[in-house]
C-alpha cells in the first residue's frame, strides 16, 4: 500500500485594501481586487496524506476530529486536487495552528493556502503559485493572497482562470509591523462566506467597489515607494468604507466594539501627534494597527493601556505558503 502524503506552512494575512463581496460566491470571484501582506511567527501547518484504505476524508484540527460544514469545505478542495491528479483515494488532514483560534484572527486564509500546497504536493501535481493561488481561493477568498510572498496583490480577474494572487514586493521590502489589540476572542456572530453573500444588499457597497481601482492604484504606490503617509489614510479609508457596507447591509452587520472605536480613535491621534500608525479591521473587533517595525515596541505598549484591548499580538511581513518536513 502506498501512502502519498506532504505537509506545507502557511500565514495568514492582513488586508490594506479589503475583499468585501463575490461575483461568484461558489467560485470565489471577488467584486474587487485587494492587497495584504503575509503576517510572519503566526501559522497554519497542515499535512495531507492519500491512503486508499479511508473510506472518507479525515480532518484534524489542532488535535481534534471535525466533521460538517468544515470538513465539505477542505473535501472540496481534495476534490479539485483528486480530479486534477485523476486519483480517487481519499485523505487524512493533520492541521495545526500556532495561533489560538478563539483569538479573533481568521485562520481560513493560512489554512487553505496550507491545505491547497500539501495536498496537491501529495497527490503528485507540480502547480504553478497562480495555479496554487486559485486552488487556495476555492477554499477561501483571502487565502489566495496567503500563497506568495510578502506584499501581495489579489487581481479580481474576469474568471476562475485569471482571479488569483501575486507578489508586489517581498517581505524583505519594508519593514512594516501589525501590532493586533485583541479585543473579544469570541466567535464573530456572521462569519465571512456570509457577510460577503450580503454586501450587495447595502446601498454603500457599489460606490465602494466602484473607487477601489483608484484605492488599489494609490495603495500598491503607497507599498511601492514605501510612503508611510499615503499609506496610512488609503488603508484607513478601506476599512472605514468596507465598515460602512456592513453596518448598512441587510441584516447590518456592526463588528465594532466600544474598545474597537477607542484604538482607532487612538490611533488617529497618535498620528497627528507625530507617530506612524494605522488602523485596519476584519469581520471582528479586533483592531489590526499597522505602523514601521521599529515603532511597533511603544505602540504595542500604549496599546495595551486602552481598556478593553485583552492582549497584543505582533507580527511582521511573513514570506510565502511552503512545503515543510513532515
Ligand atoms: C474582512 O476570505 O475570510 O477579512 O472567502 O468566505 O472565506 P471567505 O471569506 P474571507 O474574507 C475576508 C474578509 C476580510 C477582508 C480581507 O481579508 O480582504
Amino acid at each position: 500500500m502506498t501512502i502519498h502524503s506532504a505537509a506545507a506552512l502557511a500565514h495568514p494575512n492582513i488586508a490594506a485594501i479589503k475583499y468585501w463581496g463575490n461575483r461568484d460566491q461558489l467560485l470565489r470571484l471577488p467584486v474587487n481586487g485587494s492587497i495584504s501582506f503575509n503576517l510572519d511567527g503566526l501559522w497554519t501547518r497542515t499535512s495531507v496524506s492519500f491512503q486508499p484504505s479511508l473510506p472518507f476524508d479525515e480532518l484534524i484540527i489542532n488535535g481534534h476530529e471535525v466533521a460538517g460544514s468544515a470538513l465539505e469545505r477542505v473535501t472540496l478542495i481534495l476534490d479539485l486536487v483528486r480530479e486534477m491528479a485523476g486519483i480517487q483515494e481519499r485523505a487524512e488532514i493533520v492541521s495545526e495552528n500556532n495561533f489560538p483560534s478563539g483569538a479573533g484572527i481568521a485562520s481560513s486564509a493560512s489554512a487553505f493556502a496550507a491545505l491547497a500546497l500539501a495536498s496537491s504536493n501529495a497527490a503528485g501535481l507540480n502547480l504553478s503559485e497562480r495555479e496554487l493561488s486559485r486552488l487556495a481561493r476555492r477554499g477561501s477568498g483571502s487565502a489566495a493572497r496567503s500563497i506568495p510572498n510578502g506584499f501581495v496583490e489579489w487581481q479580481m480577474g474576469t474568471s476562475d482562470e485569471d482571479s488569483f494572487a501575486y507578489s508586489i514586493a517581498p517581505r524583505e521590502h519594508w519593514a512594516l509591523t501589525d501590532c493586533i489589540a485583541i479585543i473579544s476572542a469570541s466567535h464573530k456572530k456572521t462569519g465571512s462566506t456570509e457577510g460577503h453573500a450580503l454586501a450587495g444588499t447595502s446601498p454603500l457597497q457599489a460606490a465602494r467597489v466602484a473607487d477601489a481601482p483608484r484605492r488599489i492604484e494609490i495603495c500598491r504606490g503607497a507599498i511601492l515607494e514605501r510612503d508611510f503617509d499615503s499609506f496610512a489614510s488609503i488603508v484607513e479609508l478601506d476599512s472605514d468604507m468596507m465598515h460602512a457596507v456592513m453596518m448598512t447591509s441587510n441584516p447590518a452587520l456592526h463588528y465594532w466594539l466600544p474598545a474597537s472605536v477607542a484604538v482607532m480613535q487612538a490611533v488617529r491621534e497618535w498620528r497627528e501627534a507625530g507617530a506612524s500608525a494605522c488602523y485596519t479591521v476584519d469581520a471582528g473587533a479586533n483592531v489590526h494597527v499597522l505602523c514601521p517595525e521599529k515603532e511597533a515596541d511603544e505602540l504595542a505598549m500604549r496599546l495595551r493601556k486602552i481598556s478593553g484591548v485583552k492582549e497584543v499580538l505582533t507580527a511582521h511581513v511573513g514570506g510565502p505558503a511552503r512545503i515543510i518536513e513532515e
